[in-house]
Formats: C-alpha cells, sequence, structure tokens
C-alpha cells in the first residue's frame, strides 16, 4: 500500500513537471515504445540482432538546417526525437563482462551545454533512461567500441543507410557529380559515372560480408510493416485527432474560399488552422492546385495567384505528435460546381463510396482500389471522355490505398484488411488540358480522399467530419467565415 501511495506521489509530481513546463501530456507513453520493442523482439530470428539509426540532420543552407524529423521506425521503438542515435536490439539476453544481461541497447547524444544553448534541450543518457524507460543507454561514442561482436549472430538487421541523396535512376546523380568533382581536382582516383551500380547496397555490403556477417534487410522491413499496420489503441488516439485537424482545416477553407485567393493562401489557411489546434507540422507538402495544376499528383507549388472559378484540389495533412493523416477535398473556389465539374465530381463520389465499402476484414488492401476503379472506368466510358478501361486508366493514374501513421505512407504488408488498420480511400480523375476528350473537360481534376479505421463493425471514416458531397460542400460553402474579418494593409 505503502509503495503504491508513493507511485502516486511520484506521477503526480510528474505530472506537475510537465504541467510546469507548459508541455503537451498527451505523447506516446514509455511503455508503448517499450511494448513495440518486446513485439518486434518476440518476432526476430532467432540469434539476430536489430540495429536502427537515427535519421540524418539535413543542410538547407549554410548554419541553417533542415527542421529534423526522426526516422519513423526509430520513434515508434523508442520515442528519441533527437538525432545521431543508435538503437540495438537483440533477439536473445546478452551477458556483458560484468555478468549483467540486457536485450536492448540505446546510444544517444551527449549533453552538451554549449550546444544546447544553441539547439535545445537534449535528453542525455539520464533522459533516456528517465524519461524513455532504456535501463541500457550509452553516449554514442560509446557505439563505437560497444564490444558486440556482429560475428556472432545468424541474422544482423538493418536498413539501407540514409545516403537517399542517391539517385540510381539518374545517370548523373549529385554523389557522381561530387565524385567526380572530387577526382577532377585529385582527391581520390579516377571516377567514372559508369562505375555506378544498379545497386548502391550492394557495394555497401562488400566490406559487411568480407567480415561474414549476414544482413538481412528484407526481414526487417516485413518486421516493422507487420508491427506499423495494425495501430494500438494509444497510436489511435493520436491518428484520429491528427485526421480530425485536418478536416478541420478543410471545413475552414470551405467557409473562407473566394475566387481572388491564391494557392498559397488557401495553403495557409488550412495550416493556421493546423497550428491552432496544436499539431507540430505537416505530415507531407501541402498539395493545393487549382484547375490544371489538380492534374499534377503532388503539385506542391502552390503559387497560383487567383483560384479564380477553378475546382481547387487540396490534398493536406496535419502531423500531430508524430501521426499524420492524408485528406482531400476539391471544391468550386466560387462555391457552386459547374455542371461538367459535378459530372466529373459525383463520379469520383460514387467511386469513393464504392471504395469505402471495400475496406473491410478479409477484403484485401487491393480490393478497394478495384472497387472505385470500376466506377471511374464505367463513368469516363458513359461521359464519352475514355473508349475503353485502358483509355480511361490515363485519367486515374494512381492506386487507390494506403496505410497512414507515422509515415503518410506508412509500412504494412498489403495483404489482408484487418481490425485496426488505418488507410486511405482517394480515388480521382484528372483531365488535363490537351487530353483526347472533348476540351470542355479539360482542367478538371478531382481527388477525394478519406483516412479510414477498418473495424469488426465495418469501416469508420475518421475524417467524415469534412463534407464530401456535392450538395453538402456547397452548403458549408454558403457559410460566413471568421477569416474574412482578417484585413491586412497592403504592402505596395
Ligand atoms: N498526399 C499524398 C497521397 O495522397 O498519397
Ligand atoms: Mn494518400
Ligand atoms: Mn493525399
Amino acid at each position: 500500500m505503502k509503495a503504491q501511495f508513493a507511485f502516486v506521489l511520484s506521477c503526480l509530481a510528474c505530472l506537475m513537471t510537465f504541467a510546469q513546463d507548459g508541455l503537451p501530456e498527451d505523447y506516446l507513453s514509455k511503455e508503448f515504445h517499450k511494448g513495440r520493442r518486446e513485439a518486434l523482439r518476440k518476432n526476430m530470428p532467432d540469434n539476430s540482432v536489430a540495429v536502427f539509426f537515427a535519421n540524418p540532420v539535413r543542410n538547407r543552407a549554410n548554419d541553417v538546417e533542415y527542421i529534423y524529423h526522426q526516422d519513423p521506425n526509430f520513434y515508434y521503438l523508442t520515442g528519441y526525437k533527437e538525432p545521431h542515435a543508435v538503437l540495438v536490439i537483440f533477439s536473445d539476453n546478452q551477458t556483458d563482462i560484468n555478468g549483467n544481461t540486457y536485450n536492448e541497447r540505446l546510444y544517444v547524444q551527449e549533453r552538451n551545454a554549449r550546444a544546447e544553448q544553441w539547439t535545445g534541450r537534449r535528453l542525455g543518457v539520464e533522459g533516456a533512461i528517465e524519461r524513455l524507460g532504456f535501463e541500457n543507454a550509452f553516449v554514442g561514442r560509446d557505439f563505437l567500441n560497444s564490444g558486440i561482436d556482429f560475428t556472432t549472430f545468424d541474422n544482423v538487421m538493418y536498413f539501407s543507410f540514409k545516403d537517399d541523396y542517391r539517385d540510381t535512376r539518374n545517370s548523373a546523380d549529385l554523389y557522381d557529380l561530387i565524385q567526380s568533382f572530387k577526382s577532377q581536382i585529385k582527391l581520390i582516383n579516377n571516377y567514372t559515372i559508369e562505375n555506378k551500380t544498379e545497386d548502391i547496397e550492394v557495394d555497401a555490403n562488400a566490406n559487411v560480408e568480407a567480415e561474414s556477417v549476414k544482413r538481412d534487410t528484407r526481414t526487417l522491413s516485413r518486421l516493422m510493416a507487420g508491427l506499423r499496420e495494425i495501430k494500438t489503441p494509444e497510436e489511435l488516439v493520436l491518428l484520429k485527432k491528427a485526421v480530425r485537424i485536418s478536416a478541420m482545416g478543410q471545413r475552414e477553407i470551405m467557409k473562407a474560399m473566394h475566387p481572388g485567393m491564391s494557392e498559397t493562401e488557401v495553403q495557409g489557411v488550412h495550416e493556421y488552422i493546423y497550428k491552432k489546434y496544436g499539431s507540430e507540422y505537416e505530415g507531407y507538402p501541402s498539395i493545393v492546385g487549382a484547375g490544371n495544376n489538380g492534374c499534377v499528383l503532388h503539385y506542391i507549388e502552390n503559387n497560383k495567384m487567383k483560384v479564380e472559378n477553378d475546382l481547387v484540389l487540396m490534398d493536406l495533412g496535419a502531423e500531430y505528435h508524430g501521426y499524420t493523416a492524408d485528406v482531400t477535398r476539391t471544391i468550386p473556389a466560387n462555391g457552386k460546381f459547374s455542371k461538367e465539374q459535378k459530372l466529373i465530381y459525383d463520379i469520383v463520389y460514387e467511386a469513393q463510396e464504392a471504395g469505402i465499402a471495400a475496406t473491410v476484414i478479409g477484403n484485401y488492401m487491393q480490393s478497394p482500389d478495384a472497387a472505385a476503379r470500376q466506377v471511374v472506368y464505367k463513368g469516363l466510358i458513359d461521359l464519352g471522355i475514355a473508349k475503353d478501361d485502358t483509355d480511361a486508366r490515363q485519367y486515374f493514374p494512381h492506386g487507390t490505398s494506403h496505410h497512414i501513421g507515422l509515415d503518410v505512407h506508412d509500412p504494412g504488408l498489403y495483404g489482408m484488411l484487418e481490425a485496426n488498420m488505418v488507410i486511405t480511400v482517394e480515388p480521382g480523375i484528372y483531365i488535363p488540358e490537351g487530353s483526347d476528350c472533348d476540351p470542355k473537360w479539360y482542367g478538371i481534376a478531382v481527388r477525394i480522399e478519406d483516412d479510414i479505421l477498418i473495424t469488426e463493425n465495418g469501416p469508420v471514416n475518421l475524417s467524415a467530419e469534412a463534407p464530401r458531397t456535392s450538395r453538402d460542400i456547397e452548403k458549408l460553402m454558403k457559410e460566413k467565415s471568421v477569416l474574412g474579418q482578417l484585413k491586412l494593409p497592403k504592402l505596395d
């Protein structure tokens, strides 16, 4: 009883500390991350070790870095948000030279008062132990002499290193350019871009093979995808919040939209609403495309000065404590769909309804796509826009569903649909200028995207608060926006 009382007191003290800091209290708990490590360990092959690295810091310009974003697998397993860190998970208990047993180790950034004055507080080893709940936490330098003999494991599992500035499809990517420059200034021996191999990893592995360590990426990808595709209750709280915040952004812009707005301003309205609700980031670069711009699937320039009387395709997602939504609405800038816009819109709506109806346990990840595609193809053929299914495909060139979570395109096994998966259903029709159809359809681009929780009782649309039918959209667009009262002085 005494111990319980002490526990309650210490919890209260802990809460008070957070409250004093004025920080949010609804992050994933250390028990969540520990539980995920245990789940991974349980599925790891015998006598294996998994090694995870934190994401690299990226330079934006001169001494300014891009906003740091932790590698989602690393965050999922640790809760650690800082760079320069390594997590090692062992399938079986290990014994150190002092006879202590352990089955995981975390190596983190060292505390450094000078660095922290510039870039903020670091958790350090103590924080990793107290806040993240690791028993075996060390500073990064300790990893250099970790004492772990990787050659004794049957499987050493790790992901490709983050050398993603390399583009193996580009015949002269930045890496080639730098290497060739180094060779031109005689810093290194001759380098020719023909040296490039199809798979950079093969090269990177050469040393590893020589030291007879069996490297295994495929198993680790599968293990992590299998865990992350099913959301735990704690994850669902955060994910639902991210989705609802995004739906609120869509609602507010529906009221605020007018033909004189720029794409940038439309984007700003969504993102302002995200911040109002405490969401830290956008889960991916916001897409706001008026008219023909909506035909570019990942259009992120968002720089058209006036949306005019076009349809505006808005694909945005708030990121809340790491979890990201992915919601698209397409609305007429002037508040009323034209005849052609409505015909296309309603096909996409019907396709989405068919797709959502197919997001049921026992169906497959491809089922919503098959259902939605059938409706889109028939609609396009009926309107005389496409001759047949093959012709229709060009107007719906992307898939219909993906998982969301810590990543907007969250990992998954893409097999059967199961309870507590959250997937998008996002059919679209895009008719760019110059398409082989009546020009009256040109520049019409529609995507409707919702985030669907799969449950024993059928699909639950988490983004349903943002109107979806053409009627409901027109109705909400008639409402007054408080944002209309924000009048700023002209700068020229
Ligand atoms: N926002 C990217 C996607 O819909 O997949
Ligand atoms: Mn999506
Ligand atoms: Mn999207």
